[in-house]
């Protein structure tokens, strides 16, 4: 059989590897959770390189989540112009609203209130709580789940298939470091382990890969016919 995935083998490519974004700490700091936020609502639906400019600019213009909430929702819609998707900037304005009146302007670490807060889904919960907080949660997104049904060669097809790789990308996290396996999966999945042709022989997990072993990486993750 294949040996199981080592969390320590990603993030050992994750220390050599990882891509340079606005949005990131350096290795070894914890993210202003502020930054987190703005950046996973920015990325949700829109590309890195679309994202850059925007986040600079929200941030130069609102860089405490107070002045944000602070600011009249029209000049966030008109600083937004472009990214698409308004119903984003309406769900980012209203949550720094909620944050400083909920929690005096200061994010909550847990996931679960998180979630309480307007705007904020699973998703961008899971990425708050590992990245600007350590906390034990997994932001499982399109790189996570082509990176969990190729190691695992899932034969259930998508959407079907979600709980179950939710499931198994729980059961890989690491001791600690949470923040940076969640960023180490979605470097992966963006870099590597890309849907077509995928750099396998340049995979930190390349032996545990049971979709690379079984020759055929790009068949997974299975998609239901529509
Ligand atoms: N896409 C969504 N969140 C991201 C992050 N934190 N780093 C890189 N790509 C992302």
């Amino acid at each position: 059989g294949l040996p199981a995935p080592d969390p320590a083998r990603l993030l050992e490519w994750y220390d050599r590897h990882r891509r340079h974004l606005p949005w990131r700490a350096p290795p070894g700091e914890r993210q202003d959770p502020y930054r987190v936020f703005l950046s996973e609502i920015m990325l949700q639906q829109t590309t890195v390189v679309t994202v850059r400019p925007y986040y600079e600019g929200f941030l130069a213009r609102w860089p405490r989540v107070s002045d944000l909430a602070a600011a009249p929702l029209e000049e966030v819609l008109s600083a937004w112009a472009g990214l698409g998707y308004y119903a984003r900037a309406r769900n980012l304005h209203a949550c720094a609203r909620a944050v400083v009146e909920r929690h005096d302007g200061h994010f909550p670490p847990d996931e679960a209130s998180l979630l309480a807060l307007p705007g904020i889904g699973p998703y961008t919960a899971a990425a708050i709580a590992s990245i600007a907080f350590e906390q034990r949660a997994a932001p499982v997104d399109g790189n996570w789940e082509r990176v969990i049904a190729r190691l695992f060669a899932v034969e259930e097809p998508l959407p079907k298939a979600k709980a179950g790789l939710r499931a198994r990308g729980l059961a890989l996290l690491p001791s600690a470091r949470f923040g940076d396996f969640a960023q180490a999966m979605m470097d992966l999945g963006a870099t590597l382990c890309t849907p077509r042709k995928p750099a396998c022989a340049l995979c930190p997990w390349q032996a545990p890969c049971a979709a690379r072993a079984a020759g055929e990486p790009e068949r997974y993750p299975l998609k239901a016919a529509k």
